[in-house]
């Protein structure tokens, strides 16, 4: 195993650490950003609601940085090998499609991104079924996933 293969383990296992954090993760904070949302105007209660808010959308800028940019690494790596077929670059796009409507979603739920005013409520409370379909359509960017990298194994062995 050389040093480009150790890189693009460790590039891989990133991609998947932030990929996992930012999907499951986003599940429990909007679980919690029901049960703790501040009733009625407690000035305590409301400052401590906001330092979590801004943590969090810090938090979540930074998986999404390394998933796009550790997903564009293994994306050119895979492109330039003999292996990839039709199958694989149809699947690698709809995976892009999937996992780019998980993401436009995870900063759709918790605003305090890119532009967002930090400290701001949402405009309107979290609604159950986007949160639903986020969790829907990570689980089915990680299936697509897993397929991308059978598919690739699949034609590695064929030769
Ligand atoms: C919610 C977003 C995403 C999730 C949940 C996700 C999840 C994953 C997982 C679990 C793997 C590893 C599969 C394995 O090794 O068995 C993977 C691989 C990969 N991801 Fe992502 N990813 C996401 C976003 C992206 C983005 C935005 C890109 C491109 C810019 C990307 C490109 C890739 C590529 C090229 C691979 C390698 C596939 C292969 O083994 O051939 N991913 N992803």
């Amino acid at each position: 195993m050389g040093i480009a293969d150790i890189v693009l383990l460790a590039v891989r296992w990133l991609h998947v650490l932030a990929a996992a954090a930012l999907v499951g993760g986003c599940m429990f904070y909007l679980l919690n950003l029901r049960l703790a949302a501040p009733k009625g105007s407690s000035g305590v209660e409301a400052e401590r609601f906001q330092q979590v808010k801004s943590q969090r959308s810090k938090l979540v800028e930074g998986f999404l940085a390394i998933i796009v940019a550790s997903g564009l690494v293994l994306g050119l790596d895979r492109l330039a090998r003999a292996e990839v077929n039709g199958v694989y670059l149809a699947l690698l796009g709809l995976k892009l499609l999937l996992a780019a409507g998980t993401l436009a979603l995870v900063r759709r739920l918790a605003p305090g991104g890119w532009g967002a005013v930090r400290g701001q409520l949402p405009a309107r409370p979290v609604s159950s079924s986007a949160s639903n379909l986020m969790l829907v359509l990570g689980a089915a960017t990680f299936l697509v996933s897993l397929l991308l990298r059978a598919v690739f194994e699949a034609a590695l062995r064929r030769g």
